[in-house]
This record gives structure tokens, sequence and C-alpha cells, in this order.
């Protein structure tokens, strides 16, 4: 338990972490990785050249302090990042590691601003925080082994086979190296990718959405070609001009809390930009199998014919199903999924899972709040660290 004293300094003091976080926390990672290298091990690199993490990571510990007596509040936005931290192999050992650079990020930015009993009110609000953290993912952990065919951290899986959809984007099919089955997934979710690439001194960690139906044999991802510069640039680059079948790769249990309610039996919307059509052809893949008769439209967005990926498996499925709607729009072409379209495809009280870039999704989550769909209807999943996330 936090003192009351505790708590009011960690309140008082939280605005100054909202304007100096990114400070803070910029400091934070550069210590960090000068003291314990091995943790880039962990990181996405590029994330951390944009700031992207450093914004990520200052969202969070804001948000924590301002409801550091009710952290209940925050146990959507924690368990989503409780995911993240479990596919990656994330343990209870690295919590002090972070929490001391934390404070000392703090005590530098802040100078003598920080008293004792300020750090000493911070030092304790980080172990509730983490606490909590720690809590929730070792339960991530032993559901992820117990699960039919479950495997708490990483696995080497072979690729079997790899398949170009698009002129950028080629799927890979990975099958577990000892042949033993998949744990299933939910569709939406995501597996990490732990690539050992020659020459880097680091494992590159990437997470990549499943884009077809649970099955017992293989998962299939659909990486997009980056460049080496963008945030997946480094992995997607190898995966396609290296990763071959036969190759060896390391992944984690699925994981995500984006997914698709199975249950529900509501009209779905699946409305995708770029190579956010992964989830969706997951989803899609699976209602087809399971709930034929079920209304859904599918959306999608893309430049032009060359880049868009699936069209083939979009048809085929449709022809297994009873009430599909189908739209692509060519952004070449002029094509724009506006509000206009939207209204017209999409059915009232439509379950909506949205994934795409972050202006496409912003542009469509607010077309969709116009309309009147209900934010309790309408789900999606920014890629990378969530930027946009507004946890206050
Ligand atoms: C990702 C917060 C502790 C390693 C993240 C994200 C947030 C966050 C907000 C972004 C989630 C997303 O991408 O959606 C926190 C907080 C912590 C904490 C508040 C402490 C209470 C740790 C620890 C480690 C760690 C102890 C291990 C050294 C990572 C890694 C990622 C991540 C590797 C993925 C980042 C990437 O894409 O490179 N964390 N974290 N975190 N966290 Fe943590």
């Amino acid at each position: 338990m936090l003192s009351q004293k505790a708590i009011d300094i960690v309140k008082s003091t939280a605005p100054i972490l909202a304007d100096r976080g990114v400070d803070i926390t910029t400091v934070f990672y550069k210590n960090l990785f000068i003291a314990h290298p091995e943790l880039l091990n962990f990181f996405n690199h590029a994330n951390q050249k944009q700031g992207r993490q450093q914004t990520a990571l200052a969202n969070t510990v804001y948000a924590a302090a301002l409801h550091i007596d009710n952290l209940g509040v925050l146990i959507p936005a924690v368990k989503q990042i409780a995911q993240k931290h479990r596919s990656l192999g994330i343990k209870a050992e690295h919590y002090p590691i972070v929490g001391k650079y934390l404070l000392l990020a703090i005590k530098e930015v802040l100078g003598d601003a920080a008293t004792e009993e300020i750090i000493q009110a911070w030092a304790d609000a980080y172990g509730i925080i983490a606490d909590v953290f720690i809590q929730m993912e070792i339960e991530m952990y032993k559901e992820a082994a117990e699960q039919e065919n479950g495997f708490s951290e990483f696995k080497n899986f072979k690729i079997v086979d790899k398949v170009i959809e698009s002129d950028i984007i080629t799927s890979f099919y990975l099958q577990p190296e000892d042949k033993s089955a998949v744990p299933t997934f939910i569709p939406g979710q995501y597996i990490t990718v732990r690539l050992t690439i020659p020459g880097e001194t680091y494992l590159l960690n990437r997470q990549y959405s499943l884009s077809q139906a649970p099955n017992q044999e293989t998962y299939r991802i659909s990486v997009k070609k980056e460049t080496e510069m963008s945030p997946n640039g480094r992995a997607s680059v190898y995966l396609h001009q290296d990763g071959q079948i036969g190759d060896i790769i390391e992944v984690s249990s699925p994981a995500g809390d984006f997914y698709i309610d199975l249950e529900s039996t509501r009209p779905v919307a699946l409305i995708s930009g770029g190579v956010g059509i992964t989830p969706m052809m997951s989803m899609l893949d699976t209602i087809a199998k399971t709930s034929p008769t079920r209304p859904v439209t599918f959306l999608h967005g893309s430049r032009n014919k060359a880049l868009h990926p699936f069209d083939n498996d979009v048809r085929d499925l449709m022809s297994t199903m009873e009430d599909l709607t189908y739209l692509t729009l060519y952004s070449d072409e002029n094509q724009m999924l506006t509000k206009e379209i939207l209204a017209d495809k999409v059915l009232s009280n439509s379950d909506i899972y949205v994934c795409g870039p972050v202006p496409f999704m912003k542009a469509i989550i607010q077309s969709l709040y116009d309309l009147g769909f209900e934010e309790g209807h309408v789900h999606y999943e920014f890629f990378g660290p969530a930027v946009a996330l507004e946890l206050v």
C-alpha cells in the first residue's frame, strides 16, 4: 500500500512528468541500454530511434501516476501492454532494472526539484505499478503454457512456405520445427517473431498479425516489404530477401487483445487500409468456416491493384458465404473510403474492426462515430507502440 503522503506527492508531481515525460524516458532508455545492452535483445530499435517507445512509456507512467490510488481503471490498457510484454518474454526480474533507470532519469531531468521525498514516493509508486504488470504477466505465461499444444516462451518454427501476395506483401507459413500442433488463437491476434540476423549484434523482435483462420498445422504471417529505415524495416527486409523455405525462426505464443467476437451474432464490418488487411483475413477466413450465414462487410483501401493482396482469396471465401459485401478502393484512382460509403455499406448494429495506418484509422473511426456507431462496437488496432492511445 502506498501512504497517503506518497499518493499526494505522486499526484501533485504527475503534471511535471507529463511535461518532461519524453525527456525523462529518453534519458532513461539511453542510460538503460548503456548499463544493460542485453536488453536490446527485446526492444524494437527503430521504434527507439523514432521516439515512439519513449512516448508510449511516458504516457503510461503519467496515466498510472494520475490513477495511482485506483489502478483498476487502467486494467484494459495494462492488459494490452502486458500481452506485448508476454509475447516478448519480459520477466519479473527485468522490472527492478527498468525501475532503477527510470528513477535515475527522473532525478537527472528534474535536478534539484526532485527531492529525496519525491524520488522515494515515485520509487514506491513504480513498485506498485510494476507489481500489477508482473502479476498479470505471470498469469499470461501460465495460460500460454497450459493451453493445448501450448508453450510459454519462444519456440523454433520452420518456414514451410513463402507465397507472394502482392508487389509488397509476402506470406510465410510457419510450422513448429518439432512438427507438433500449434496452439490456437483468436482471429486478430499476433505473434512475435524473433530473428537472429547475421551481422546484427542483437536479436530482432517483430509482431505480425496472424492472417488465416486457426488450424492445427501452421501459423501464417503476411509481411509488408519495408525500407530499412521504417520501424519494421530490418526484419521485413530480412524476411523478404533472405527468409527461405526450410529456415528456422523463433516464434512466441499468440497474443493481443484486438480480436473478433466469434460468439456475437451481429453483422460484422472488417475495414482495413494497406497491410492492415492481415488480421481481417484471419477474421474473414474464420467466419467463412464457422458462421457463413453471418452478414459481413469487407472494405479495403489500397494504393492500386499491384499492391492489393488477397483479392482472389476474399472472392473465394465470398462464394462460400451467404452475405458478404466486398469493396476495395484504390487511392491512386482517387477512390477513398468516405463517410458516405461507410453509411451505405456498414450495417447498423455491426461489430466493427478497423486496422491500418494511423491517419486512415483516425479518419474511419471518426466517420463511424459521426454516423452514430457505438464506441463499444468499434474495435481497432494501431501498428507499433500505441502512440495515439489516450489513456487519461
Ligand atoms: C512495450 C510500458 C516495463 C520492455 C511497452 C509499451 C508500453 C510499456 C506502454 C508499448 C506497448 C505497445 O506497443 O502497445 C511499460 C511500463 C513498464 C514497463 C509502464 C513498467 C511498469 C518493461 C520492462 C521491460 C519492458 C521491465 C523489459 C526490459 C518492453 C518492450 C516493449 C515494451 C521490449 C516493446 C517495445 C518495442 O516495440 O520495441 N511497455 N513497460 N517494459 N516494453 Fe514495457
